[in-house]
């Protein structure tokens, strides 16, 4: 299936690892050039940007500066065309709600929705003047399955899958799609690397990182972690013009992690 992708300028956010990691390469394995987001430059996105096709820039999106120096640097490039919505955090609670401080608000917040505030509000005006654009937001299956473990993430995940329903209604008659994913449980470190999410729950519940993983997906249909590229393959689609007339949708890729419908 051709996407159309060619020669096209996608902005993603939190690209040196993970989800972002395979998104960006996904993107620049269909064509586009990808100006790649993150406070690290890894191995693997220098050797994307040694080919020319991935422009890293080191900003820290938590800031408010950071998203708007990111989709300068796309502009510069002559446009956007795509934004991916990606870089994310999560950190559990094991201390229960009384434990997440102000501060730990204010870094979830700043991160998970202002990150997608300041991005997305950056790209809207090059795309309006384009009369064309695709904005893909990663959410998570905790923004309507509400974790006692993580609250400020699933709150955050809540909000900008919220507004990006609100945004495809505001943008869709300007010929800008804006579409959520909701991923269940990948494969990447923030569940099973250093300091993840298996590893600190693990760690508070004496049980091993390992067991921690397995108990996650037991009860699943396919029983297994979705992986960063089978994400990717999903965001790569809602962002072609394939997806023309899907704006205003989540889209969850949970391998049955969400069990009602
Ligand atoms: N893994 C899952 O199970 C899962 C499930 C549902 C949804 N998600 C969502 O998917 C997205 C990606 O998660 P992931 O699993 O790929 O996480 P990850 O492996 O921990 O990668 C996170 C990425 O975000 C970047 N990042 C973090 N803080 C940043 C900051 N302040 N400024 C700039 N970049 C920052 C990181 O780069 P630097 O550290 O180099 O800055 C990295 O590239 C997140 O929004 C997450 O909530 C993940």
């Amino acid at each position: 299936m051709d996407l159309h992708l060619d020669g096209k300028t996608a902005v993603v956010t939190g690209a040196s690892r993970g989800i972002g990691l395979a998104i960006t390469s996904a993107l620049v394995d269909a064509g586009a050039h990808v100006v790649a987001g993150a406070r690290s430059r890894t191995a693997q996105l220098e050797e994307l940007e040694s080919r020319g096709q991935v422009t890293f820039v080191s900003v820290d999106l938590a800031t408010a500066d950071g998203p708007i120096a990111l989709v300068a640097a796309a502009e510069q490039r002559g446009g956007i065309d795509i934004l991916v919505n990606n870089a994310g955090a999560v950190t559990p609670r094991p201390g229960g709600f009384v434990s997440v401080t102000d501060e730990d608000w204010d870094a979830s917040w700043s991160l998970g929705v202002m990150a997608t505030v300041r991005a997305t509000r950056a790209a809207i005006p090059a795309m309006v003047r384009a009369g064309s654009g695709s904005i893909v937001t990663i959410g998570s299956v905790n923004a309507f399955y509400p974790d006692p473990g993580i609250p400020d993430y699933c709150a955050v995940k809540a909000a900008v899958t919220n507004i990006t329903k609100a945004l495809s209604k505001e943008l869709g008659p300007k010929g800008i799609r804006a579409n959520s994913i909701s991923p269940g449980p990948v494969m990447t470190d923030l569940w099973v690397g250093r300091g993840g999410v298996a590893e600190v729950v693990g760690r508070a519940s004496g049980v091993s990182p390992q067991e921690v993983a397995d108990s996650a997906v037991a009860g699943t249909a396919t029983g297994r972690f979705t992986t960063s590229d089978e994400v990717a393959d999903l965001v790569v689609f809602l962002a072609s013009d394939r997806a023309a007339n899907i704006t205003g949708s989540d889209v969850r890729i949970d391998g049955g992690f969400i069990t009602t419908v």
